[in-house]
């Protein structure tokens, strides 16, 4: 919904006349013009980033909650774990590791820049911490609803129905930022829109290439491009998992470069980015 809408209103989307701002002489692991995955330890690729070069910046970074406890999916008890990247090593560590890639993301990002971070209860407080701590204003703080969360089998807590999503631009004076306002009141059928956006689990449609542990929504990140971009800028995850970041990206025609150092999230990627290909420039001819 919020593609077309958008769709709609922009028709010069294949002039692909302009240059990526970055330095950086490494080989990706899959590149096409607005598409490009790299293969390897987020920690070392940022540094070998040139300063401002993104106009956003989206990361879904480990949330350190593998902690061997129990889940539901798909009504079957099954384990919390998502993977070694996921589990979590000590207090002190899990901030420094945050604390680390934030502040390559505030040297990557342009001045006009937003950052946007997903998180639970297990790192969002200290990815908050760690934003302020490097130099960048919260701007919002997005809750994201889930209308059909998993139910929680030990009952001993309340069912965690939310993510938090945190949008935040460099602490600067007088520091202006893209947000498209009345695109965002447009698509909430003329009212301001609010920090709650509703929606349910990533759709079993999305999944058609395979499936990563934390996939999260399109409509999420279509959401998030839209308000914080304009065409053709170019975005950043330092964390891509099977690139739904990179998938909205391209269907809103923006620029893209995802990081994720499991080879087997990056095919994922490159599935999901050759599913939709043919797609939308069949639908780009037609038009
Ligand atoms: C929460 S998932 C991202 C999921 C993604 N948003 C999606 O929709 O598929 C985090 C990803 O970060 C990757 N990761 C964790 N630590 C990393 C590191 N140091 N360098 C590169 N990738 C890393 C994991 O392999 C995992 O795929």
């Amino acid at each position: 919904m919020y593609f077309e809408q958008y769709h709609n209103n922009n028709n010069d989307y294949n002039n692909n006349n302009y240059n990526y701002n970055y330095n950086y002489n490494y080989d990706y692991y899959y590149e096409t013009d607005n598409f490009k995955l790299i293969n390897d330890d987020t920690f070392k690729i940022l540094p070998r980033l040139s300063d401002s070069s993104f106009d956003m910046i989206f990361a879904d970074p480990p949330y350190f909650l593998s902690n061997d406890g129990i889940s539901c999916h798909s009504g079957k008890m099954v384990s919390v774990n998502k993977g070694n990247w996921d589990k979590l090593t000590s207090l002190h560590d899990k901030h420094n590791f945050n604390k680390r890639w934030i502040k390559e993301c505030y040297r990557l990002l342009k001045d006009t820049g937003t950052i946007w971070i997903c998180g639970t209860l297990h790192n969002i407080y200290s990815i908050g911490m760690a934003l302020e701590e490097e130099g960048f204003k919260i701007i919002n703080n997005i809750t994201w609803q889930k209308t059909n969360p998993p139910p929680n089998l030990a009952c001993k807590t309340f069912t965690h129905s939310t993510e938090t999503i945190l949008w935040a631009r460099k602490a600067l004076k007088n520091g202006k930022y893209v947000f498209n306002y009345e695109l965002m009141k447009n698509m909430n059928n003329g009212k301001q829109m609010k920090d709650v956006w509703t929606t349910g689990l990533t759709k079993p449609s999305e999944k058609t290439q395979g499936k990563h542990p934390t996939q999260k929504p399109l409509e999420i990140l279509e959401k998030i491009i839209l308000a914080s971009t304009n065409k053709n800028d170019l975005i950043l995850d330092p964390f891509c998992g099977s690139s739904t970041t990179g998938i909205a990206a391209y269907k809103l025609h923006r620029r893209y470069i995802g990081i994720d150092n499991e080879k087997e999230y990056l095919d994922l990627s490159i599935r999901r980015y050759k599913e939709i290909e043919g797609v939308q420039e069949l639908q780009e001819l037609l038009q």
